[in-house]
């Protein structure tokens, strides 16, 4: 805490949040400590007339609430009491006798937001890397300081809704607008000038005046949105729509949303207007809101949810070696993509948006043009969502450079080979490559199902190449699988395990073994699938049963993106790699038979129709077409998914035994960013726990008796299974 008077005139003070020791600002213990220990000196100083909260870091206000303490609340008890108390902290900020206004450059979210909606205004900076919002959905969550509360009395309970709902973040312009910033300004000089905002308007402020633009009510501004939150019908038909958005989207399996709306509707006597609460009002309304966030904090959701957080921040402070080995490596500056197909498109385009300058190499021009186009789609639709602006996307296209030689290629750091899914093909374009390069290059091979170690085996440095295997489309997808070769060194796993964070993705290493990790666990899965449509199960029946499961999409949909010919191609190298039990179901061969390929021809197990073939259609014609008499019904939507899930788990077990990866967080972080399971569930291994191995285990061997070998127990999963054991060691 500053008096800065002499620089910036009588009365201004500043306090700077800095966490010592640490990258960013976090509301832990020790915050939360300190600022009681110094809110009683800012209640009895006189000579504040107004106060500004700066951030010691650059580039962060506050990350938000530091989670450890909520993991740690055992009760809901325990969780309400420390609602309660941060409740009780900014309640105080708030009443301070003077203005207060927070100062955001840089991450303002959670607990962070909560702290700058108890100040009386809010600057923010119109910098890149200044966001804004309250993501606890994400986490299971709701606000617990006071988020639920205030936010709509400064935004409107329509925007509120969405923002608390979504847990999405803004950026300084979007917050501006929304009326949630008080100010925007330049990025240059911002602390300096926003203090002097705050020194020009602190009468203003004093006499409650609003400085920022006014909410957009409704979520439309003007008379109409006006009348549709400040009267309760029109209140009603908010909290509905909102209501069955979230119930749309959730499926019911998140509780924090539901519990959200709950609580702004139950403190909803409260709203309608953009004036603070105090006093009992005030109370009643936080006491509510702790209550809610009590009763997630300790859920099942959330705890999930929380340790899947966890999991990615472990992730980022690993180096993707075995514990205790350390090495030095450098940041990726420059980058290749051979092949500029699906995939190589897709990579180049990912490289370019993390403003690595790119090379991109096809064998024709054509080949090259659907690369840039592919990438250029990308760009495009973030500017249409106004994640880029036009001039960012003209920049980060232009650091793509498409050729059909190695020009360029001595300088390039990392070189991501993507051409056609052929070992010959795939060997002869690395042999080339190594003679292009320079000595300390890193090369990655995006192969989804070919030996790395086998490409490695004609290579003259073979411990600079690895596998980087990508999921499509890259953009969207957060796995990358650093495929280890016998060969592979530790600088290189370490160097492709940490440029995939710098491309924002989650690295898991998998060993040089058919399938790796993710498309092996899903091999069963899909091929189960097949089985149940055999039996007569309906595509959409079986869809169905996944997708009420969690899984974003089910199988059926899933075969038709992939493609029905090439999942046909793994499902018959599983089968060589592993025999029996991955043998493809009988239908399968029929099913390529068809020449319905899946989305990418329109016609697969769905129809596709209309612009880019989004819209999907059931087709009954595809049972006749297979020789199938749907029967639906025969087949309940229980074993459906033990059917397709647990063969999941009993493959894992085995990947686990084999050092496939070498933790189960590995296979549960694999499976929710690499196909989409259920972050609710916590992932693949959590769900086997919270069955527990013995369940699984009695379920498979049922599964035998009725289906066949194919769901015979591995040995891994009956030594846990038969004492009981989870994968997870217990906290
Ligand atoms: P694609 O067929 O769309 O693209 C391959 C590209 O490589 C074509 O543009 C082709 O002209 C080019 N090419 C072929 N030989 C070349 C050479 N000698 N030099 C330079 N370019 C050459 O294939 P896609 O789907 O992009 O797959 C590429 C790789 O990525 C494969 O190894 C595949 O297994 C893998 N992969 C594919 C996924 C998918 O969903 N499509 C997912 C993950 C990995």
């Amino acid at each position: 805490l500053a008096d800065r008077s002499a620089e910036f005139g009588p009365g201004v003070w500043v306090m700077t949040i800095n966490k010592t020791g640490e990258k960013v600002n976090k509301l832990g213990r020790v915050a939360l400590d300190g600022f009681k220990e110094v809110l009683p000196e800012l209640e009895k100083n006189k000579a504040i007339e107004v106060l500004c909260v700066v951030s010691g870091k650059p580039g962060n206000f506050i990350a938000g609430a530091d989670i450890d303490l909520i993991r740690q609340c055992t009760t809901s008890q325990e969780a309400e009491s420390l609602s309660r108390s941060g409740q009780k902290l900014l309640n105080r900020w708030e009443d301070l006798p003077y203005p207060t206004v927070a100062v955001v450059d840089g991450a303002c979210l959670g607990g962070g937001c909560e702290m700058a909606l108890g100040c009386t205004a809010l600057v923010m900076s119109n910098s890149s890397s200044a966001r804004i919002g309250l993501p606890e959905v994400m986490l299971g969550l709701i606000p617990g300081m006071g988020g639920c509360v205030r936010l709509p009395r400064k935004v409107g309970l329509a925007t509120a809704l969405d923002m608390i709902l979504t847990g999405k973040q803004l950026r300084g312009e979007q917050a501006f607008k929304l009326g949630l910033a008080d100010a925007l300004l330049p990025q240059e000089e911002f602390e300096a000038a926003a203090i002097r905002w705050a020194r020009n308007n602190a009468n203003a402020l004093k006499a409650g005046k609003r400085l920022g633009k006014e909410p957009k009510l409704g979520g439309m501004g003007g008379p109409v949105g006006t009348l549709m939150e400040k009267t309760p019908i029109g209140r009603s038909v908010i909290f509905k729509k909102a209501r069955s958005g979230v119930l749309g989207k959730t499926r019911g399996q998140y509780p924090a949303p539901i519990e959200a709306l709950d609580v702004l509707m139950e403190t909803g006597s409260l709203l309608g207007s953009s004036d603070r609460l105090r006093g009992t009002e005030r109370e009643e309304a936080m006491a509510r809101e702790a209550k809610g966030f009590a009763k997630l904090a300790v859920s099942e959701v959330s705890r999930n949810l929380i340790r899947i957080f966890f999991l990615t921040e472990k992730v980022k402070k690993a180096n993707g070696l075995p514990e205790g080995r350390e090495v030095a490596i450098r940041a990726v500056e420059t980058g290749a993509v051979i092949g500029a197909g699906i995939m190589g498109g897709g990579i180049a385009q990912l490289f370019a948006d993390k403003k690595i300058p790119t090379r991109m190499k096809d064998l024709t021009n054509q080949a090259l043009a659907l690369g840039v186009d592919s990438a250029s789609r990308i760009f495009k639709r973030q500017v249409k969502r106004r994640k880029i602006t036009d001039r960012e996307m003209i920049q980060k296209l232009g650091l793509i450079t498409p050729v059909l030689d190695h020009s360029g290629f001595r300088q390039v750091n990392l070189v991501v080979e993507a051409v056609v899914e052929r070992m010959d093909v795939k060997q002869k374009v690395l042999q080339e490559l190594e003679e292009q390069v320079g000595e300390k290059c890193i090369v990655a091979s995006n192969t989804s199902s070919l030996s790395v170690t086998e490409m490695q085996s004609v290579l003259k440095h073979p411990g600079r190449f690895a596998g980087m295997h990508f999921f499509n489309p890259v953009h969207r997808m957060p796995l990358v699988e650093v495929i280890r070769g016998e060969k592979t060194d530790d600088q290189t796993v370490a160097g492709v395990f940490q440029f995939c964070k710098q491309l924002g993705k989650t690295p898991i290493v998998v060993r040089d073994a058919p399938g790796f990790l993710v498309n092996r666990l899903l091999a069963p899965y899909m091929n189960e699938a097949a089985y149940l449509l055999a039996e007569g199960v309906t595509v959409d029946e079986i869809d169905q049963a996944l997708v009420e499961f969690g899984m974003p999409m089910g199988p059926m949909e899933l075969m038709d993106e992939v493609g029905i010919d090439v999942a046909d191609k793994v499902s018959h190298i599983m089968h060589a790699a592993f025999g029996e039990r991955m043998a493809p179901a009988p239908l399968s061969a029929k099913l390529v038979s068809t020449s319905r390929y899946g989305k990418k021809n329109g016609k697969g197990l769905y129809l596709y129709e209309g612009k880019e073939r989004k819209e999907k259609k059931s087709d009954p014609s595809i049972y006749s077409l297979l020789g199938i008499s749907p029967k639906p019904g025969v087949v309940t939507a229980e074993e459906m998914v033990d059917r397709t899930v647990l063969p999941m788990i009993n493959e894992a077990a085995r990947c686990l035994a084999e050092g496939i990866v070498a933790h189960p967080d590995d296979v549960d972080l694999g499976m929710i960013m690499g196909t989409g399971f259920p972050p609710f569930r916590g992932g693949l291994l959590r769900y086997a726990d919270s069955l527990g191995s013995r369940k699984v285990l009695e379920k498979l061997r049922k599964l035998v008796g009725k289906c066949g070998k194919r769901f015979e127990p591995s040995d891994a999963l009956v030594k846990l299974g038969e004492e009981n054991r989870p994968f997870h060691n217990p906290k």
